[in-house]
Protein backbone atom coordinates (compact mmCIF):
# COMPACT_ATOMS: atom_id res chain seq x y z
CA UNK A 1 0.00 0.00 0.00
CA UNK A 2 1.40 3.32 -1.26
CA UNK A 3 1.56 5.61 1.83
CA UNK A 4 2.96 9.24 2.55
CA UNK A 5 4.19 10.83 5.89
CA UNK A 6 1.08 13.42 6.89
CA UNK A 7 1.65 16.18 8.57
CA UNK A 8 -1.17 16.36 11.75
CA UNK A 9 -2.21 20.21 10.73
CA UNK A 10 -2.99 18.01 7.11
CA UNK A 11 -4.15 15.15 8.55
CA UNK A 12 -7.59 14.76 7.79
CA UNK A 13 -10.21 11.71 9.28
CA UNK A 14 -14.24 10.78 9.73
CA UNK A 15 -13.67 9.54 13.35
CA UNK A 16 -17.17 8.30 13.46
CA UNK A 17 -16.74 5.92 10.17
CA UNK A 18 -13.38 5.29 10.34
CA UNK A 19 -14.27 3.98 14.53
CA UNK A 20 -17.75 2.88 13.68
CA UNK A 21 -17.61 1.06 10.54
CA UNK A 22 -13.76 0.40 9.57
CA UNK A 23 -12.65 -0.35 13.11
CA UNK A 24 -9.04 0.05 13.55
CA UNK A 25 -5.70 -2.77 14.84
CA UNK A 26 -4.23 -1.71 18.14
CA UNK A 27 -0.50 -3.21 18.29
CA UNK A 28 1.62 -3.26 21.30
CA UNK A 29 4.77 -4.82 21.98
CA UNK A 30 8.16 -4.42 20.23
CA UNK A 31 8.97 -5.85 16.73
CA UNK A 32 11.98 -6.50 17.03
CA UNK A 33 11.29 -8.97 20.18
CA UNK A 34 8.58 -10.45 18.31
CA UNK A 35 6.56 -10.00 21.67
CA UNK A 36 3.84 -7.50 20.41
CA UNK A 37 -0.32 -8.75 19.76
CA UNK A 38 -2.84 -6.79 17.91
CA UNK A 39 -6.61 -6.28 18.66
CA UNK A 40 -9.48 -4.49 16.82
CA UNK A 41 -11.21 -1.62 19.02
CA UNK A 42 -14.09 0.69 17.64
CA UNK A 43 -14.29 3.11 20.56
CA UNK A 44 -12.27 5.66 20.92
CA UNK A 45 -11.64 9.37 19.91
CA UNK A 46 -9.34 11.64 17.85
CA UNK A 47 -8.57 15.31 19.52
CA UNK A 48 -6.06 17.61 21.20
CA UNK A 49 -4.66 17.83 24.61
CA UNK A 50 -2.18 19.55 26.12
CA UNK A 51 -1.44 21.33 22.80
CA UNK A 52 -0.54 17.57 21.53
CA UNK A 53 -2.60 15.56 19.00
CA UNK A 54 -3.66 12.32 20.32
CA UNK A 55 -5.67 9.01 19.80
CA UNK A 56 -7.59 7.55 22.43
CA UNK A 57 -8.24 3.79 22.46
CA UNK A 58 -9.91 1.93 25.28
CA UNK A 59 -9.02 -1.66 26.27
CA UNK A 60 -10.58 -3.96 28.66
CA UNK A 61 -8.10 -5.77 31.31
CA UNK A 62 -9.36 -9.05 30.12
CA UNK A 63 -7.16 -8.64 26.98
CA UNK A 64 -4.02 -9.86 26.60
CA UNK A 65 -3.58 -6.79 24.36
CA UNK A 66 -3.89 -4.81 28.22
CA UNK A 67 -0.41 -6.42 29.12
CA UNK A 68 1.10 -4.86 26.46
CA UNK A 69 -0.50 -1.60 26.44
CA UNK A 70 0.57 -1.25 30.61
CA UNK A 71 4.01 -2.57 29.72
CA UNK A 72 4.88 -0.12 27.08
CA UNK A 73 5.32 3.19 26.10
CA UNK A 74 4.39 3.40 22.89
CA UNK A 75 1.57 1.93 20.49
CA UNK A 76 0.67 1.76 16.96
CA UNK A 77 -3.38 2.17 15.48
CA UNK A 78 -3.65 1.11 11.66
CA UNK A 79 -7.02 1.07 9.32
CA UNK A 80 -7.27 -1.73 6.48
CA UNK A 81 -9.44 -1.55 3.27
CA UNK A 82 -12.51 -4.03 3.56
CA UNK A 83 -10.54 -6.59 1.52
CA UNK A 84 -8.97 -7.07 4.80
CA UNK A 85 -12.60 -6.97 6.61
CA UNK A 86 -11.67 -10.91 7.34
CA UNK A 87 -8.37 -10.03 9.16
CA UNK A 88 -9.92 -7.37 11.50
CA UNK A 89 -12.87 -10.07 12.42
CA UNK A 90 -10.27 -12.54 13.65
CA UNK A 91 -8.00 -10.14 15.45
CA UNK A 92 -10.82 -8.66 16.83
CA UNK A 93 -12.78 -12.38 18.15
CA UNK A 94 -9.75 -14.34 19.01
CA UNK A 95 -7.07 -13.64 21.34
CA UNK A 96 -3.08 -13.68 21.33
CA UNK A 97 -2.98 -15.56 24.20
CA UNK A 98 -4.22 -18.79 22.62
CA UNK A 99 -2.23 -18.55 19.06
CA UNK A 100 -0.69 -16.11 17.01
CA UNK A 101 -3.56 -15.18 15.07
CA UNK A 102 -1.70 -12.30 13.66
CA UNK A 103 0.02 -15.26 11.65
CA UNK A 104 -3.44 -16.20 10.54
CA UNK A 105 -4.48 -13.09 9.03
CA UNK A 106 -1.72 -13.27 6.55
CA UNK A 107 -1.39 -9.08 7.27
CA UNK A 108 2.67 -8.10 7.13
CA UNK A 109 3.49 -6.62 10.16
CA UNK A 110 6.26 -4.02 9.21
CA UNK A 111 8.61 -1.68 10.82
CA UNK A 112 7.70 1.50 12.50
CA UNK A 113 9.98 4.90 12.33
CA UNK A 114 9.37 6.39 15.88
CA UNK A 115 8.16 3.61 18.20
CA UNK A 116 8.84 -0.05 18.61
CA UNK A 117 5.44 -1.87 17.90
CA UNK A 118 4.62 -2.28 14.17
CA UNK A 119 2.33 -1.50 11.53
CA UNK A 120 1.08 -3.37 8.75
CA UNK A 121 2.32 -3.27 4.96
CA UNK A 122 -1.48 -3.81 3.76
CA UNK A 123 -2.70 -0.64 5.84
CA UNK A 124 -3.93 2.77 4.31
CA UNK A 125 -3.23 4.46 7.43
CA UNK A 126 -0.45 3.84 10.41
CA UNK A 127 -0.27 5.85 13.34
CA UNK A 128 2.35 6.17 15.86
CA UNK A 129 2.03 6.96 19.57
CA UNK A 130 3.05 7.65 22.66
CA UNK A 131 1.10 6.99 25.16
CA UNK A 132 0.82 10.10 27.39
CA UNK A 133 -2.22 9.33 29.88
CA UNK A 134 -4.30 6.44 31.18
CA UNK A 135 -7.23 6.30 34.04
CA UNK A 136 -9.83 3.22 34.51
CA UNK A 137 -13.21 4.29 33.72
CA UNK A 138 -15.38 4.02 37.21
CA UNK A 139 -18.96 2.87 36.74
CA UNK A 140 -20.07 5.70 39.87
CA UNK A 141 -19.12 8.25 37.68
CA UNK A 142 -21.73 7.08 34.46
CA UNK A 143 -24.07 9.54 34.35
CA UNK A 144 -26.22 7.45 31.85
CA UNK A 145 -27.24 4.06 33.60
CA UNK A 146 -27.54 2.39 30.54
CA UNK A 147 -23.27 3.16 30.27
CA UNK A 148 -23.16 0.13 32.90
CA UNK A 149 -24.82 -2.60 30.42
CA UNK A 150 -21.12 -2.67 28.60
CA UNK A 151 -19.91 -4.21 31.68
CA UNK A 152 -21.71 -7.57 32.78
CA UNK A 153 -18.40 -8.99 33.86
CA UNK A 154 -17.41 -5.24 35.31
CA UNK A 155 -14.62 -5.38 33.08
CA UNK A 156 -13.88 -1.55 33.08
CA UNK A 157 -11.87 -0.05 29.84
CA UNK A 158 -8.45 1.10 30.83
CA UNK A 159 -8.43 4.52 28.55
CA UNK A 160 -5.35 5.33 26.97
CA UNK A 161 -4.51 8.89 25.33
CA UNK A 162 -1.32 8.63 22.50
CA UNK A 163 0.21 11.26 21.71
CA UNK A 164 0.32 11.19 17.95
CA UNK A 165 4.35 10.87 17.08
CA UNK A 166 3.85 9.64 13.27
CA UNK A 167 0.95 9.59 10.57
CA UNK A 168 1.40 7.47 7.25
CA UNK A 169 -1.77 7.24 5.32
CA UNK A 170 -2.98 7.09 1.72
CA UNK A 171 -4.20 10.46 -0.28
CA UNK A 172 -7.55 10.45 1.23
CA UNK A 173 -5.57 11.27 4.67
CA UNK A 174 -3.92 14.14 3.73
CA UNK A 175 -5.59 17.65 2.62
CA UNK A 176 -2.73 18.25 0.57
C1 LIG B 1 -15.33 -4.43 15.83
C2 LIG B 1 -14.68 -4.72 17.14
C3 LIG B 1 -14.32 -3.67 17.96
C4 LIG B 1 -13.71 -3.89 19.21
N1 LIG B 1 -13.35 -2.82 19.98
C5 LIG B 1 -12.76 -3.04 21.17
C6 LIG B 1 -12.34 -1.94 21.97
O1 LIG B 1 -12.45 -0.76 21.60
N2 LIG B 1 -11.80 -2.22 23.20
C7 LIG B 1 -11.64 -3.51 23.64
O2 LIG B 1 -11.14 -3.71 24.76
N3 LIG B 1 -12.00 -4.57 22.88
C8 LIG B 1 -12.54 -4.36 21.65
N4 LIG B 1 -12.87 -5.42 20.86
C9 LIG B 1 -12.61 -6.79 21.31
C10 LIG B 1 -11.17 -7.25 21.10
O3 LIG B 1 -10.69 -6.87 19.81
C11 LIG B 1 -11.12 -8.78 21.24
O4 LIG B 1 -11.56 -9.16 22.52
C12 LIG B 1 -9.78 -9.39 20.93
O5 LIG B 1 -9.97 -10.78 20.71
C13 LIG B 1 -8.76 -9.17 22.03
O6 LIG B 1 -7.58 -9.81 21.64
P1 LIG B 1 -6.35 -10.08 22.64
O7 LIG B 1 -6.85 -10.94 23.78
O8 LIG B 1 -5.36 -10.77 21.75
O9 LIG B 1 -5.89 -8.74 23.11
C14 LIG B 1 -13.47 -5.22 19.61
C15 LIG B 1 -13.80 -6.28 18.78
C16 LIG B 1 -14.40 -6.05 17.54
C17 LIG B 1 -14.75 -7.21 16.64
Amino acid sequence: MKRKPIDFPEFQVQPFSLLSRQWLVLTSGDLKTGRYNSMTVAWGSFGVMWNRPFVQVVVRPTRYTFEFMNRCPTFTLCALGKKYREALQILGTRSGRDGNKIAETGLTPIPSTRVEAPGFAEAQLIIELRKMYWDDFKPEQFLNPAIEENYPQKDYHRVFYGEILAIFGTGEFSII
